[in-house]
């Protein structure tokens, strides 16, 4: 089994690559990320060199590069991780969000497709699905919740979801969708949540937080999603969405609150700021379908998870300031 991993050197397919390569040992995988600020070869370094693994540079949105890669390797399975991910960057440059994530997705299709490829998984997110309110703790988000989405990444995400059921319906491609809700885990690009409270804590920076931090996240550990992807690939049904998400409902000044803890350090590092522009309120997932259907199931709990992320982070204080470093040179 070939499989073609786009978005493989950065947060989420970084984590997926190992994870298959270890729990499945004839597959081969390509990887090709164009290393945009956020894709980091450092993290693949302990795998490099497995004979099962390749690595390319290249964009997912040349249609010539992804033609000549898609005749030379003749994928089985293609899953698309590429893309522009971070939503405060997509309010100020949204066309590169429109780029990668939508057209990038669109000559993927067409190249799987052609080469009539046994499974197109699409990674996508919950914030397709816009906003709940706070004070309905009992919405979620199911599948069949209309795409709303609040960010120009968002729409850019729901548009590609939107695109790739396209291809199901009009070609029979055997496509899958899962639409996740926050991850947290190692190697998570320092601009994110999570990874920025915890390195202004240890370097004892103020911490920023939007608007009066009650916004509320669901948060699920790293491998768990690639997890739940897997299980996706293999007794998922092609044409079909499914929801994955960990019921750790959190708000973001519960989560910074519980790092500081953890580090030690005092809650006066903590600086509100104006609210971030269409802040959604609430996520929160419903993931009955994958585990009725998939026989998906989270395994980490949400504190253990945390804590060895943030133990991540204090002892690999060089991969964080080199990215910082590469990100922005005068930093
Ligand atoms: N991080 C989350 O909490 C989360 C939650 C749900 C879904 N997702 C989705 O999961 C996927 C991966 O997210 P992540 O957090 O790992 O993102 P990330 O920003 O850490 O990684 C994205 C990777 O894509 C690469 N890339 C960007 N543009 C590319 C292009 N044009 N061609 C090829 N490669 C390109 C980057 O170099 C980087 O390695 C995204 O599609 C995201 O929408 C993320």
């Amino acid at each position: 089994m070939k499989l073609l991993v786009t978005g493989g050197a950065g947060f989420i397919g970084s984590h997926f690559i190992k994870y298959m390569l270890k729990n499945h040992k004839n597959y081969k995988i390509v990887n090709l990320d164009l290393l945009t600020y956020a894709g980091n070869l450092e993290t693949l370094k302990d795998i490099e060199n497995d004979e099962n693994y390749s690595f390319m540079q290249g964009d997912i949105a040349d249609e010539k590069l992804i033609n000549d890669l898609f005749e030379a390797e003749r994928f089985d399975i293609v899953i698309n991780f590429a893309a522009e991910s971070h939503v405060d960057r997509s309010l100020t440059n949204p066309g590169l969000f429109l780029k990668t994530n939508v057209l990038g997705t669109q000559i993927l299709l067409d190249a799987a497709r052609r080469h009539k490829i046994s499974r197109y998984h699409q990674v996508s997110t919950d914030e397709v699905y816009g906003d709940l309110p706070l004070d309905k703790l009992d919405l979620f988000f199911s599948e069949s919740t209309p795409l709303n989405p609040s960010s120009p990444y968002a729409a850019s995400k729901a548009a590609a979801d939107m695109l790739v059921s396209a291809y199901y319906r009009t070609y029979q491609m055997p496509v899958t969708i899962s639409r996740c809700s926050n991850n947290y885990g190692s190697y998570q690009f320092p601009e994110k949540f999570i990874p920025l409270t915890i390195i202004h804590a240890l370097s004892n920076r103020p911490i920023p937080i939007y608007g009066n931090g009650l916004n509320v996240r669901d948060w699920l550990y790293v491998e768990d999603h690639c997890s739940a992807i897997d299980r996706i690939l293999h007794r998922g049904k092609p044409g079909e969405v499914y929801n994955v998400g960990g019921h750790n409902e959190k708000s973001n000044i519960e989560l910074a609150m519980f790092i500081l803890n953890e580090l030690g350090k005092e809650e006066s590092l903590l600086s509100y700021r104006q609210d971030r522009l269409g802040h959604d309120l609430r996520y929160a997932i419903d993931s009955c379908k994958i585990q009725k259907n998939v026989g998906w199931m989270p395994r980490c709990p949400f504190e253990c998870g945390l804590r060895k992320t943030i133990k991540w982070y204090v002892e690999n204080e060089t991969w964080w300031k080199n990215v910082l470093l590469r990100d922005d040179p005068n930093r």
